[in-house]
């Protein structure tokens, strides 16, 4: 995998508000080509150790109950210049912020759930992407 790689997860907010396939859409048209694919979902101890740069943030307990309260899909996409702009496609953190045509705008319910998640660095998208798919899984 190269630099062009970004993970994302649609997250449990989504799928429970049955947006999966709205979204997978919305990131096709987007030009990412799906590497890895998966419904799954995070133990309170993965939740915990995927997030653990936010150990210290207040909302930090919030967050790590709610990534493991559901299903969610996680995937690894391919494009030129994945990281930055899936960041853009989604938008804000706070969908109150988010741009319109942002998928955070049309999908998350607040900040805390806010229906994608995006990998912030190169580095940071092969790390996610190992933690959740093996080799065998990402074609
Ligand atoms: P993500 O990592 O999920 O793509 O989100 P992000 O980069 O836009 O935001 P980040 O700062 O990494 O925060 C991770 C997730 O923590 C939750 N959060 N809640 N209640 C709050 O003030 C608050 N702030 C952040 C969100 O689910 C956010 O996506
Ligand atoms: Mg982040």
């Amino acid at each position: 995998m190269s630099g062009n790689i970004t993970f994302t997860m649609i997250k449990p907010d989504a799928v429970a508000d049955g947006h999966i396939g709205a979204i997978l859409g919305k990131i096709s048209e987007a030009g990412y080509k799906v590497k890895a694919l998966k419904l799954t979902q995070l133990t309170i101890s993965d939740a915990k150790k995927f997030y653990e740069v936010h150990a210290e943030r207040p909302f930090y307990g919030e967050l790590v109950d709610f990534m493991s309260s559901g299903p969610m899909v996680a995937a690894v996409l391919e494009k030129d210049n994945a990281v930055e702009d899936f960041r853009t496609l989604i938008g804000a953190t706070n969908p109150a912020e988010a741009a319109d045509g942002t998928l955070r705008k049309m999908f998350a319910r607040s900040v805390g759930e806010n229906a994608v998640h995006g990998s912030d660095s190169d580095e940071n998208a092969l790390i996610e992407a190992s933690f959740h798919f093996s080799g065998r899984e990402i074609f």
